[in-house]
This record gives C-alpha cells, structure tokens and sequence, in this order.
C-alpha cells in the first residue's frame, strides 16, 4: 500500500528515486510523485496521477536536480487517485513528505492546524504530517526533533519520509507499521519501503523497528527508538541483486512467475527432506523442537491468497496429521473474541510478511494463550518473520504480479513440510508419511508436465473473454482451490467468478446457471469423484457449459457442453498444489485477451499495508 522511497547523495538522486518507484509499483499504482531539494535549498516537485510511467515523461521533458529527495507511488486511501492528492504534500514552501499508511487521528489534527492558519490543499490524512512539521520547525525545532514532535501524536500506521528547506543535509524517516528499510551507500543513504527499490544503489541494509525515527546524512545515518535514544544496529548484505525482478523472456511478471513454480518449490523443498525421508523440526527454528511435540491443534490466520492456501491446508492438517485446525481472515480475527483450546499453534501465512491484517492478528494473538506463533512466510526481513518465534521460509524469490501465484504454491509445499514435522511427533504411520515425503519430491516435474497444458488452456481462455460471471467448483481440499481460481480470474480479468463446494451447488447457486454461466470444475481421481460427477450433470442437464480440469484417468469426454483438459496424475495428496496451476494460467490468458493490466490490476495492491 504505497512505496516510499528516500535519500539523500552527492548526486542527482533523481533517477536513483524514479528506478526506486518502478521498483516499489506493486505496492500502488494510482498516482506518483517526487519532490528534490535543489542547489538554492527549494522544494521542487512533479507529481502525476497514473503509473510511475507518466511520471517519469513528466521528468524526462522537465527534470529535476537535487540531491535529497523524497518519492511515492501511491493506491489511494484518503481523497481520489488525483494530482493534488498524489505525494509528496508539501507544507507552507518548506516541507515535503511522504507517507504510506493511515493517520487516524487526522481529523483533530485537520481541524487544528486549520486553525493556526494552515491550508490544506488535499484530502489526504497525510497533510497533517507536513504542517505539523512546518509548525514545529517554525518554532525553532530541526528537521530531526520536528518529525519526532509529530509522529509523537500520530495515531494509527505510518512510514514517512521528509525533507525540508530549513535542514537541507539531511532526509529524515521514520515507521509505525508499515516496512522501512535504510540502505547504505558510499557518500549517500536512503530509505525504501522494500530493498528491491535499492537494490541498484546498495546491497547493504538495516530494517527500523516500529517506533523508531532515522536521520539519513551523506556522510552517516543515526536511528533512534521511541524514547529517543540512539539505537546500534546490524548492517546486513542481501543476496539479492538488482536483476532479480527482470521479466526476462515473459510478457509479464505473473507469466513468469507461474512458470517458475517448479524451480520455486524446488527452492522451497532444498535441503529440508533428507535422505530417509524425514523432515528435520530445527527448520522451524531453535524452539521446534520444545514447541512442536506440544502442538494439540493449530489456527492458521492470512489475508487473501495466502488464507486459500490455509484452507487447504485444515484439510491435510486434520487428515495426515489428525490436529484440529481452524482457519480464519486476519481482519476477522483480529476483532473477535476466541476460545482458544489448549496447546495451540498460531500459524500465520503471508508472501509479503507485511499484511497489515495479519500482523495485528500476531499482535492479537499475544493476548491469548498460545503455545507459540509460526509464520510461514516469502520475506525473510519482514515484520512478521521478526515477530514470529517459529519460522518456516518459502523460497519462491521475489513475486511482483499483483495475483499471487508462486507464493501460494510454495506456501502450499511449507505447509505439508510442518504437517509432516507434526505428524511426525503424533505417531503417525512411517510408511505413509515416507509416501507423503516422496510426493513433495516429485511435485516439481509434475508441474513442469502441467505447465505443457498452456497452449490447452490459452485456447479455452478465448471462450471466457465474453464472459460476465463464471462459477468455480471443487470438492474437499479441491474447494479452496476453486475458491483460489475465481479469486485469480476476478483480480485480473475482472470477470465476476464465485466458487462453490460441488455439493451446494443445488442449494442456490444452480439457479444461475445458463448458456452464459461457464463453470469451471477441477476433478481429481478421488473417492469424491463419482459425486463430484453427479454435480457436474446437474449443472450440463440445465444447459450450463462445463470446463473441467480432470486428473488423468477421470472418465470424463469432450462433448457438447463440456470441455475436458487431463492434467497429469500421480501428486496424491499434493493435487491441490498441481490443479492449481492450470486455473492461474486460465485467467492469466483470459486477462491477457481481455487486454487487463495482468500485472497491476485496477484498485489493488500486492502489499496491503493498511487494515
Ligand atoms: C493482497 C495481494 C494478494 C495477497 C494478499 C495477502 O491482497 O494482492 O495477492 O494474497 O494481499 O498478502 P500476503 O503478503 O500477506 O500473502
């Protein structure tokens, strides 16, 4: 939910910011803007509703030169996508900020600053910030004491950056909740909402925790925590280098990122299963090995994507490893009371690590008597592995489409390893979890043989293109699954899609079905098969057109209403991983042909840093 990017150099830090901002544009895409102390120490700014695109035409027919700058890109919370609402908002000519997040004491603060004569030119929460600032500073304060002046009255979730006229050496950053990380240079610093936005600049970096106010100079960067005391903290090199997020051969980000699933999972797989097949606990962490014995049952919490893959993962949870699971939306949970049964594990799911939803719900969680908290989780500096006693990394590699498609696959195989590492201390059969092990190993070629269905399916996506509405059905642990595809296909092509359990089909939703309603069935070669069949008939005797993605060996033919593509057999248990995969590629094919903007569909965001 916005991208912050910052610093402050001997150089133009123009083109250093705008690099960073097409970095940081997963996180929103509505409008962008940038604003630089020139050589005469005046705030310059260029601001430009629409993607980091247009504003960097903007740039390219008027530059701007300075040395300390502040960027944004932005998905709007308060006031519409428009110029004047698009950051940085600058107070009074002398201070210019930027904010991700949500300022909820902003209408006080409004009504206040109205008062001692400041105008406000937006609708933004984030106007308080600036002139709350220009006020402190007005009354003697430096840059540094102004900011920490006001963000001491913030309420609410912020990472901001400013700059201001009156302190020209320095940029000074702060968080409460959303991520910040300051990257270090030769000369020059900076502050970012990810490393990804650095990444050309410098490979080394330090994360703020919350509460704590940086202050970027060329010649060092000093941080302090809540009560304003200095903090020491650790520099660290990441791996990670500025070509990671290239799109490569592939039209778009999601494209390549579907087709990396079986390099990712490998990744995710690496070194965790041994030899004899069984799962060391200590990838969980130091506390595994006292924790995990004591589990009793577990309550997974995510937002999105990431709750899909937690449902599916209740099914195996409670039947390979005999736990109950609950499963919830973090933004639910965290507004609930709960009975929270003894020996519980509180799993938490998230690709980004920054789901502001989920975090509260670890906040939460902390109130309520759990054994501990595990996350499973794509970012390993992100807030809520540093929040986490227990966790389990999945190494899918930076994921930039907005859908989310590796992270949950790879989340999905990091779930089966902790329901292993569970049943594994339950007694449960050696034999079968051993085939279980040995299913995880060989999910990779399978989706590489599923991937071959591309062409298949770019053909089928042709006939959805029309399409309004679509059902999606599936049974078991292939209903979440459905659930994961209608999501897919409304992120990105916009088409209306539901998903139903097969069996409620008849308890309201067949009443939808006609010529128009195309439903879309996965049918795994189960012990539900026959049943999930009998749906299907009930949808095809209403003149509803079917399009089923049937394991190999399902008895099911092509003919007039029904469109069968075999997808390879042989995951078992992890079919729900596999049959995932072709319901990606189907509405990232009809996305493409309904001409969507498949990497940054309208009105969302991939990291949603705010409730
Ligand atoms: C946003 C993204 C989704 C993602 C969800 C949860 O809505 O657009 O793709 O599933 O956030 O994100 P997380 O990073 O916590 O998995």
């Amino acid at each position: 939910m916005c991208g912050i990017v910052a610093g402050i150099a001997e150089r133009n830090v123009q083109d250093i910011l705008l690099e960073g901002l097409r970095r940081l544009e997963y996180r929103g895409y509505d409008s962008a803007g940038i604003a630089v102390l020139d050589d005469a120490c005046e705030i310059q700014r260029r601001r430009r509703v629409g993607k980091v695109v247009e504003l960097s035409q903007a740039l390219a027919r008027e530059p701007l030169a300075g040395k300390a700058g502040i960027a944004h890109t932005r998905w709007a919370t308060h006031g519409s996508p428009s110029e004047h609402n698009a950051h940085p908002h600058i107070s009074t000519d002398r201070v210019a900020i930027v904010h991700n997040g949500i300022i909820e004491n902003h209408a006080p603060m409004r009504e206040e600053l109205t008062r001692l004569g400041y105008e406000f030119l937006s609708e933004t929460d984030t106007e308080v910030a600036a002139h709350r600032i220009a006020h402190y500073l007005d009354q003697g304060a430096d840059l540094l004491q102004a900011v920490r002046r006001c963000v001491a009255e913030l309420e609410g979730a912020y990472a901001l950056a400013v700059i201001a006229c009156d302190d020209p050496s320095r940029v000074v950053a702060c968080r409460n909740g959303p991520p910040l990380v300051v990257g270090f240079g030769i000369g020059e610093h900076f502050v970012a909402s990810d490393v990804q936005a650095l990444l050309p600049v410098t490979q080394r970096f330090t994360f703020l925790e919350n509460g704590e106010v940086v202050d970027l100079r060329r010649d060092g960067i000093d941080i302090y925590d809540r009560e304003g005391r200095r903090v020491e903290r650790e520099v660290r090199v990441s791996g990670l280098t500025a070509g990671a997020i290239d799109r490569g051969q592939y039209r778009h980000f999601m494209q390549k990122e579907i087709f990396e699933q079986p390099y990712a999972i490998s990744e995710t797989l690496e070194g965790r299963v041994r030899e004899d097949r069984s799962i060391v606990p200590s990838i969980l962490g130091v506390l595994a090995e006292t924790v995990l014995p004591q589990v009793r049952a577990v309550q997974i919490v995510a937002c999105g994507t990431s709750y899909h893959a937690g449902l599916i993962a209740r099914y195996w949870m409670e039947e390979i490893a005999g736990i109950p699971c609950l499963v919830e939306v973090a933004s639910e949970y965290r507004y609930r009371k709960h009975v929270v049964m003894a020996d519980t594990l509180f799993l938490t799911l998230s690709q980004s690590g920054e789901t502001a939803d989920t975090l509260a719900a670890v906040e939460a969680s902390r109130e309520e008597r759990y054994l501990a908290r595990l996350a499973v989780c794509n970012v390993p500096e992100s807030s809520l592995v540093r929040e986490s006693e227990l966790v389990l990394l999945t190494h899918a590699g930076p994921e930039i489409g907005v859908a989310s498609t590796k992270a949950f696959t790879t989340q999905l195989v990091a779930l089966m390893q902790v329901i292993l590492i569970l049943s594994q201390y339950r007694g449960v059969d050696e034999q079968r979890l051993r085939d279980l092990r040995g299913q995880l190993l060989q999910l990779p070629g399978l989706i590489e043989r599923t991937l071959e269905l591309d062409p298949a399916i770019m053909r089928m996506a042709e006939r959805f293109v029309e399409r309004g509405h679509a059902l999606f059905l599936g049974r078991g642990a292939f209903y979440p699954v459905a659930m994961e595809g209608a999501l897919k296909l409304k992120e990105i092509s916009y088409i209306h899609a539901e998903a139903y359990p097969a069996g409620e089909l008849k308890h309201g939703p067949l009443a939808l079905v006609d010529a128009d309603m195309p439903v879309i069935a996965v049918a795994p070669n189960n012990d539900m098969l026959e049943k999930l069949k009998s749906n299907l008939e009930e949808v095809r005797a209403r003149g509803g057109e079917l399009f089923v993605f049937a394991e190999t060996g399902v008895a099911l033919q092509n003919g007039p209403g029904m469109n069968v593509i075999e997808v390879p057999a042989g995951a078992g248990m992890l079919a729900p991983v596999l049959m995932t995969v072709p319901l990606q590629l189907l509405a990232y094919h009809t996305a493409v042909f309904k001409g969507t903007d498949v990497d940054q569909p309208r009105n969302l965001a991939k990291s949603v840093t705010v409730e």
